[in-house]
């Protein structure tokens, strides 16, 4: 499974990357919204992240027709070489990523909730697919369980290209824990949570413990 970076905080994404494993990055309107974005300089914003990041960028249309997130597509694209453009699972998001793919954009299908959506994503020529985990949770719903549906539907079939799940919504090291066992193809995560897939209280006492001994041969 590949790690991508759940946000548009540049200072988080170089620092994701300089821990060696960073596959990708995606945005939303909220993310950039949360960092102060300004809708002048969201282009430039996402042409600084794909210089940061050696893999794909997802940048979101927010259009609501066919023809809107088309020409919105098409622009993104245009930024850099990486950027995949992220597209909402609704009827006009469905006939946008067709023209989209028919011309070599690649799509990122994103509020993605159940199988039946993610085949359609998949049929309309969509690269990625997100389905959404914790936003199933915050109903009390098992958002684990409609993930692991989503990968075992997709991987029954053949759609002609190269279809990657990205688990989406991610709140937790045991969500991404869950998605790699279910051999999900990707987990974009918050920075946070990252950084609590490095970390564990049990590496932590061992290091106090080696470092504590070290100590005592270097005064052997
Ligand atoms: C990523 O592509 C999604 O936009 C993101 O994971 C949504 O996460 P949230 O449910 O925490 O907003």
């Amino acid at each position: 499974m590949k790690f991508f970076l759940d946000t548009a905080d540049l200072n988080e994404i170089e620092e994701a990357a300089s821990w060696g494993a960073l596959a990708g990055v995606t945005t939303n309107p909220s993310l950039y919204a949360r960092i102060g974005g300004k809708v002048a300089d969201f282009e430039n914003h996402i042409a600084r992240i794909c210089e940061v990041v050696d893999g794909p960028v997802s940048a979101e249309s927010v259009a609501m027709t066919r023809d809107e997130i088309i020409a919105d597509g098409i622009r993104l694209a245009a930024i850099a070489p990486n950027v995949v453009v992220k597209v909402p699972t609704m009827i006009e998001g469905l006939a946008a990523t067709r023209a989209l793919s028919e011309r070599g954009i690649k799509v990122n299908m994103t509020l993605c909730f159940t199988v039946p959506q993610a085949i359609l994503a998949a049929r309309s020529g969509a690269a990625f697919i997100s389905p959404f985990v914790g936003r199933f949770d915050d109903i009390s719903e098992d958002g684990i369980s409609q993930l692991y549906d989503v990968v075992q539907a997709i991987g029954n079939y053949d759609f002609g290209h190269d279809v990657e799940i990205i688990a989406a919504s991610v709140r937790s090291a045991n969500h991404v824990a869950q998605a790699a066992l279910m051999g999900a193809d990707i987990a974009t995560v918050p920075f946070n949570v990252l950084k609590k897939c490095v970390e564990h209280p049990l590496t932590d006492r061992g290091l106090e413990s080696f470092l504590a001994d070290w100590e005592k041969v270097k005064n052997a």
